[in-house]
């Protein structure tokens, strides 16, 4: 059995890993957000997880329109960041935890859900982004990652629920954990994307801050209902991209019914996305 630190949402946008990589964030555009996370990333550093298990879409970077999986989960000893049209991102390898890989693999097929089984699979800024925004710019990310790749890009992406159920499964995975290192083991999770955002189209820019909010009070107060809302309704509401949202359901499956929020930031502008941040821990 390991214990869970707590779960983090966070928006993937890929401007703010341009903006660390390339000594932006004193300029007056960044300066700001990355005042606003500055406490996020001290809980982080004061927590000291062992292994991230890190829900993220995939940008057509490993996986193309020839092959997408709705679930793929790496289990490979290292992940490498993926050239994502501009040379890959210069942060560390992603070192992954195949021990716990495996065993979440077998645990989850065991509970019905049939993920797909990654040994290789190039991560790119929505994987990425999230540990530059919780971890800075170390020499190397300080603990292992697990990535668990959702299709939110290809229609039709899984609801709301079905990632609600699979954070459960997740959550019963890590009680069930029995490796040489699973007491002393520290697990947080992330899920990551949206916030309210679209890139193209007429409505190209929408930022819709009250969804934003309503969207991380209904995850912590009533995930079970909430993650019943249906995807025409993020669409309208949060934009075409705004689905990513349904991946921090993943997150809050794996956490108990009551949690804390123990840290909660919505910025605008960060590029063209709607930037939230929120850390939930189960409740004592
Ligand atoms: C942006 C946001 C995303 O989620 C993404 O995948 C690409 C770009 C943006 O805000 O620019
Ligand atoms: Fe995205």
């Amino acid at each position: 059995m390991t214990t869970i630190i707590g779960g983090i949402g966070t928006s993937h946008v890929p401007a703010v890993g341009a903006a660390i990589d390339h000594g932006k964030q004193e300029e007056p555009y960044w300066r700001s957000y990355f005042e606003k996370i500055q406490p996020a990333r001290e809980w982080m550093a004061s927590q000291r997880p062992d292994v991230c298990i890190v829900v993220y879409n995939d940008h057509a970077s490993a996986f193309s329109l020839k092959l997408i999986p709705t679930f793929a989960l790496g289990v490979a000893t290292e992940f490498q960041p993926a050239d994502e049209g501009y040379g890959p991102r210069q942060v560390p390898t992603v070192q992954g935890h195949p021990e716990l890989a495996w065993h979440l693999a077998e645990s989850l097929i065991g509970d019905e859900f049939d993920i797909t089984i990654a040994n290789e699979m190039d991560v790119d800024h929505g994987l990425t982004v999230p540990l530059s925004v919780m971890f800075g710019e170390p020499d190397a990310w300080p603990c292992r990652i697990i990535p668990l790749c959702v299709n939110v890009i290809q229609y039709p992406p899984p609801s709301g629920k079905r990632c609600f159920d699979l954070g459960r499964a997740i959550r019963r995975a890590l009680d069930s954990y029995d490796g040489s290192d699973a007491d002393s083991m520290k697990v947080a999770v992330f899920g990551t994307g949206g916030m309210s955002h679209q890139l193209q189209g007429e409505r190209a820019g929408l930022i819709n801050t009250d969804f934003d909010h309503a969207f991380m009070d209904e995850l912590i107060a009533q995930p079970g209902v909430s993650c019943g809302r249906p995807h025409d309704e993020y669409i309208r509401e949060a934009g075409s991209e705004g689905i990513e949202l349904v991946m921090w359901f993943v997150m809050r499956g794996a956490l108990d019914d009551h949690v804390d929020e123990v840290f909660r930031m919505h910025h605008v502008p960060t590029s063209n996305t709607s930037n939230g941040l929120l850390i939930l821990q189960n409740a004592h």
